[in-house]
Parts: structure tokens; sequence; C-alpha cells
């Protein structure tokens, strides 16, 4: 059974694909400094060895997010070591490649949210995480949660048949919310920042406040 919200006192959420350039860095960079602004205790763990979000809190602002790296397949366990008396929330950039990795992230995450690209190969791409994730559900009376986030679409442009066909065979939820493509993530990434601070009324910025929020609506669903 899962805690009711008000009662746990961390809720990890990992953004895991085998794929490089799904936008996981983009999004956990994103959704870990739209937390903090929202108030919430917020930790990011990079757990990718080329350290991309370790890179980006270099760059960046003193009262940004805390990054911290766990490039090591104890990551579940090392996790649990980052609570504290109030509630905290951890969000990992997940590793591209390494199979334990992704194990270990999978065990200590509540939800997992797979970027994907919005192409059928960058979707087929996702069976074998799909795989480990139903595969700790069985084990675990359906920890973590699970959903594919469109990443990078091009805007006012519908799925393609293909890609929703082949999202479909996967029987995940879909987010509604997705990112489009937008120069503002690059660019406010390229200084250590994110698009709610360096454009909060554009469109980038709009789409990460809502991915929160539905984030947030996946938690409280038993
Ligand atoms: N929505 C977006 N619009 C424009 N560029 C993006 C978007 N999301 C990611 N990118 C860019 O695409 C590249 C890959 O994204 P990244 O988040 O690093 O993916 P991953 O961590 O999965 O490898 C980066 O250069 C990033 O700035
Ligand atoms: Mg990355």
């Amino acid at each position: 059974m899962f805690l009711n919200i008000d009662e746990k006192l961390m809720y990890t959420i990992a953004f895991l694909s085998q794929k490089g350039g799904a936008g996981k860095t983009t999004l956990a960079t994103c959704v870990a400094r739209q937390l903090q602004l929202e108030g919430e205790d917020v930790i990011l763990v990079d757990s990718d060895p080329q350290g991309s979000a370790r890179d980006w809190r270099a760059a960046s602002e003193k009262d940004s997010v805390v990054v911290v790296g766990v490039d090591r397949p104890t990551l579940d366990k090392d996790i649990k070591t980052l609570s504290n008396n109030g509630k905290r929330w951890v969000v990992v950039d997940g590793a591209p490649r390494s199979e334990q990795m992704t194990v270990s992230t999978i065990k200590a995450a509540d939800i997992v949210l797979i970027p994907v690209q919005p192409s059928p190969y960058d979707v087929w791409a996702a069976e074998d995480l799909v795989s480990i994730i139903r595969a700790r559900q069985e084990v675990t009376d359906g920890k973590p949660k699970a959903a594919f986030l469109i990443s990078r679409a091009i805007k006012r442009t519908e799925l393609s048949k293909e890609v929703v066909g082949a999202l479909e065979d996967f029987e995940l939820p879909v987010f509604v919310s997705k990112t489009t493509q937008l120069v503002t993530y690059p660019k406010s990434a390229s200084i250590g920042s994110t698009p709610m601070d360096t454009e909060p009324d554009g469109n980038a910025a709009k789409e990460i406040r809502a991915i929160v929020a539905e984030l947030r609506q996946m938690l409280q669903q038993k």
C-alpha cells in the first residue's frame, strides 16, 4: 500500500530513459527547480556519470537546487540517507545505458517519468525500461507508478498515428502536459538556470508548471 501523500516524508521522482537526448536532465533540473519555487525542500540526484546536472548546478546561482552525485547502483540505499525530518522531494536525473543503475533507481522511485521524443523509435526504445518497471511493480503492489512524458514536441503538431500506436502498446499512462521544442530550455541551462527564472511568463515555464501540477496529481492518485 502507498502511504498517503501527507504522511510520507520523502517523494522520489525519477526521469529515466535508456536514450541520450530524450530530455532527462532538462526535465529533472526544471522540475526540481519548480518544486523549490513552490516552496518544497528538494534535492536533485545526478545519477549519470556524465554529470550534466552537476555541471548545471556549478554554473548556477547560490540559491538554486542542491545537486548531489550518486552514480553507483547503491542509489536506492543512498537516497534514504537524504531524508530529513520534514517533507523532502528527491528528483533523480537518470543514467542512460546502465541496467544496474536503472534497477536501483526504480527501486527508489515513487514515480518514474519516461521522457520520449515524439518518434516511434524513441517510444520503442523504452521497451526494456518498461519491462524492468513492470517486474518491480509486480513484487511491490504497483510501486513505482510510471508514465510517459512527451519531450521536445514540435508546437501545434499532433502526435502521429505511429507514435500514438507505439505508446498504446505499452499500456502506460501518457502525461497530458509535455515539453515542446523551445530554445529557452538550452539557453537557460547554459547559465545554470531554468525557464521559470529567465522567462517566467514564457511557454517553457508554463510547460514545466503544468508538468509539476500533473505530477502532484499522480502522486495523490491511489
Ligand atoms: N524541450 C526542449 N526544447 C529544446 N531543447 C531541448 C528540450 N529538451 C531538451 N533539449 C535539449 O536537448 C539536448 C538533450 O536534452 P537532455 O535534457 O540533456 O537529455 P538527456 O539528459 O536525456 O540526455 C540538450 O541539449 C537540451 O538542452
Ligand atoms: Mg542527461
